[in-house]
């Protein structure tokens, strides 16, 4: 005789084992996947270390851009400004672990392709959303909203750039802008003219970091 009471009891301990074993087989998959792609990332960048050619960020303000994601939490990125996509591979790879990811944008069509070989080489293509155009018409015309920015593009743009993002800025959120600086020869004219006007504007607070190209960092006020 079959004791029917004896096989349930089985196949219920059975599945409490697989349920209890599950998660545990599932959060160190995700573990893999963020260590590999840790390791990917670092290594395309101390193999890049020296070469990067074409206006690109110094390593140390990419660095700022990655530590200004994590520490926030920030995930809905746009870069203005991709080049080969230096800065890009910082705030993707920030976002990778925000869970968040970036469209970034370069008009010039050799960049923009160089970019995506990077992006794909440094495994980070999922984070990035990279766009050949414009960026004065699709600026206006991105739909956002944005809680981080980056602004590397144009510097005789960078206000415009600014006043058309602003809307699609969320509170709490934070506007970034390169080779903006207040030492040595100090700022061009483009961006002296962007300097003094957020600088200037009380519901968004800016702070200058020095240690590289020169970063203004302004948070939306909630
Ligand atoms: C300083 S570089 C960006 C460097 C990049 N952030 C990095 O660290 O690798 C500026 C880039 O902006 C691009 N650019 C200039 N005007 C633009 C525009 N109107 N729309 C889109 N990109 C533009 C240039 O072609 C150039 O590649």
């Amino acid at each position: 005789m079959i004791n029917k009471g004896h096989i349930y009891t089985k196949f219920l301990l059975v599945v409490l084992v697989i349920a209890l074993l599950l998660p545990t087989e599932l959060m160190s998959q995700g573990s893999d996947k963020k260590n590999n792609l840790d390791a990917k990332a670092t290594t395309f960048l101390k193999k890049r270390q020296g070469t990067w050619r074409d206006l690109n960020v110094p390593a140390s303000d990419g660095k700022i851009l990655y530590d200004l994601i994590i520490k926030n939490k920030y995930r809905k990125a746009l870069e203005i400004g991709t080049s080969t996509g230096h800065s890009t591979i910082y705030i993707a790879w920030a976002l990778s672990k925000t869970g968040g990811k970036v469209i970034t944008i370069e008009i010039d069509k050799e960049r923009y392709r160089q970019a995506l070989a990077n992006f794909k080489e440094a495994g980070l293509s999922d984070y990035i959303d990279a766009r050949l155009a414009d960026a004065h018409t699709l600026v206006k015309e991105l739909q956002g909203p944005f809680d981080f920015i980056f602004c590397d593009a144009d510097k005789e743009w960078y206000k415009n750039y600014f006043i058309d993002i602003y809307p699609k800025l969320e509170a709490g959120g934070c506007y970034t802008a390169h080779n903006v600086s207040l030492r040595g020869w100090g700022m061009g004219e483009g961006t002296k003219e962007f300097y003094d006007y957020i600088k200037g504007l009380p519901y968004m607070k800016t702070t200058v970091d020095e240690s590289g190209g020169g970063i203004s960092i302004s948070y939306k006020q909630p």
